[in-house]
């Protein structure tokens, strides 16, 4: 692989809620020098970290939309690709994994491993993403780095590997030491770009007693012995198989070993690498080949699509990754999906929420192609070539609603912004086979409220929630037409259409859907659509 490639690294940050991810992203891209000052993080200014780019999620103090902010570290460039840690937009955090080729896992140290954190690990290891682990909040009370260590070992099935190893907590916290270096970054708080870093060689040495005292010296003596004997040596092709994780300790909020963590990312984090495809006729498991990075013609996907990131533009962007070849400015991309070649006048770049046209971008770029209505997630681009990239992920709804308007004239302006809403993977959007109604599905219910704020915001459409009788969709796969004719007849006030235009059946109980499915057993039921 050439060095331009190999100097690409995308990846994005997985915590449960309240771990520390906004903070840490905050002091990263700082670090990259796309923002000048931190502590913007939810402080009473009102001012928030640049990556929560709604105002709902500013309001609430929760990430929820997902971001791309592009910077120069070390000698990378580097994409980090921002998730919502609310369960409720699992979604598209699921999707944005798909884009990135490690990932660092944030860990509040009071809490060891939390429920989203094991749902998110989940979907790394489906694609065998490498994984950089943070314990965080040393500053307050921790559970012992060890019970941490057996935690994360336990719940995730990861080998840990400590990088660095925390002397003390809370009120106590003296720094970490860095057990390959053999140093001791203090914990001082003054300047997180030049701490205080002493030689730690000799434990026993006085410099190193007049700054932690003699327990904890004698303390870290303990752990390290224990260490050596516990922990497997660190592997690099361990970890990039996602195996092991590399685990350094600290604390965002003060800046504490933050720089460390980036810094393995700028020399370890793998750059681009090849990605299945799937081959018309798009069905048959047959037709499927690797496309590489080192491949020179240009392809590519949306995983995500976001509207309104610069409300002064109105504007809605499509985040292609790409996966081959080199893309120049203006050049005409083929769009698989519609079989279309399209010219992308003004590619985007992101520094947070400043943006600028790129001249080219090879394999490992994100870049943003402006959208008026084209573009859907999971889109393929290719050189003209028919093909489909595998693996970005489409999921059932669980909670169904319909939308009532409270001004009737506006249902055109409701329409428009819930298709377009839909598109962009907020919600689900499903149209009823007999009565046309707009029925929205989704995992989480505060997916419903995004859609509800922004239709108000960004519509100027109010409306208010009915809910729905469904529990459930199935996507049908039907043996031939006529069986597809005799079902939607049967069944005409189940049967409702997906944004594709799909056939699915509308779920009103899980006893109605066995009842359906042993009525009909040449129907396959699907519960996601990415099977078809
Ligand atoms: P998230 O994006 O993962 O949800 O977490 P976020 O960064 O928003 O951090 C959640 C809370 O934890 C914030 O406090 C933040 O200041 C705090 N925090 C993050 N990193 C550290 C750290 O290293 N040490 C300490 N002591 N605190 C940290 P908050 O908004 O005031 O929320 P709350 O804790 O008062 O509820």
């Amino acid at each position: 692989m050439n060095e331009e490639l190999k100097e690409r690294a995308v990846f994005a940050i997985i915590s449960h809620p309240d771990a520390g991810k906004t903070t840490i992203t905050e002091k990263i891209i700082w670090l990259g020098q796309v923002i000048r000052e931190t502590g913007m993080v939810k402080s009473k200014s009102g001012n928030y970290a640049k990556s929560d780019w709604m105002e709902l999620e500013q309001e609430r103090g929760i990430s929820i939309t997902s971001s791309v902010m592009s910077f120069h570290y070390g000698n990378r460039a580097m994409h980090l690709l921002d998730t919502p840690g609310h369960k409720d937009f699992s979604e598209d955090t699921y999707r944005t994994l798909t884009a990135v080729e490690s990932v660092l896992m944030m860990i509040d140290s009071a809490k060891g491993v939390e429920a989203q954190t094991i749902k998110l690990m989940e979907v790394c290891r489906l694609r065998d993403t490498p994984i950089i682990t943070f314990m965080n909040k040393f500053d307050r009370d921790s559970m012992s780095p060890f019970e941490l260590l057996d935690n994360l070992e336990k719940i995730l099935s990861i080998n840990c590997v400590p990088m660095t190893w925390p002397i003390g907590d809370g009120v106590d916290f003296k720094g970490v030491y860095d057990i390959k270096n053999k140093s001791i970054q203090i914990f001082e708080g003054n300047d997180p770009l030049a701490p205080t870093i002493i030689d730690a060689s000799n434990l026993n040495d006085s410099s190193v007693i007049n700054l932690i005292g003699t327990d904890l010296k004698t303390k870290l003596e303990d752990d390290l012995e224990l260490i050596s004997g516990l922990t497997h040596p660190y592997d690099e092709d361990e970890f990039l198989a996602g195996i092991q994780t590399p685990v350094f300790f600290g604390s965002a909020l003060h800046n504490f070993g933050v720089k460390e963590v980036l810094d393995m990312f700028a020399s370890k984090a793998p750059g681009p690498k090849p990605r299945e495809v799937l081959l018309p006729p798009f069905k048959d498991d047959s037709s499927k080949k690797m496309v590489g990075p080192t491949d020179n013609f240009f392809s590519g996907f949306i995983f995500k699509i976001q509207a309104n990131m610069d409300k002064r533009h109105r504007d809605r962007v499509a985040f292609l990754r790409v996966c081959s070849g080199r893309f120049e400015r203006n050049q005409k991309i083929f769009h698989c999906r519609s079989e279309k070649e399209i010219k992308i006048p003004a590619p985007l770049l992101f520094q947070a929420k400043d943006r600028e046209i790129t001249e080219y971008a090879v394999a490992g770029d994100i870049i943003g192609l402006y959208d008026s209505g084209k573009y859907q997630i999971g889109d393929t681009f290719s050189e003209g070539e028919l093909m489909q990239f595998t693996g970005i992920p489409s999921f059932a709804p669980e909670i169904f609603m319909r939308m009532v308007l409270k001004d009737p004239l506006k249902a055109k302006q409701m329409e428009k912004g819930l298709q377009q809403l839909s598109e962009e993977g907020t919600v689900q959007l499903f149209k009823r086979y007999t009565s046309n109604d707009k029925i929205l599905g989704a995992v989480g219910q505060l997916q419903f409220e995004v859609v509800k704020y922004r239709l108000e915001n960004e519509y100027n459409v109010l409306g208010s929630y009915e809910s729905y009788p469904f529990v459930a969709v199935r996507w049908p796969k039907f043996p031939d037409e006529k069986t597809k004719n005799s079902f939607i007849k049967e069944y005409d006030l189940n049967i409702c259409f997906d944004n594709k235009q799909r056939i699915c059946f509308a779920v009103k109980s899980e006893w109605d859907l066995k009842l359906v499915m042993e009525k009909n057993p040449k129907v396959e039921f699907f519960a996601n659509s990415d099977y078809l």
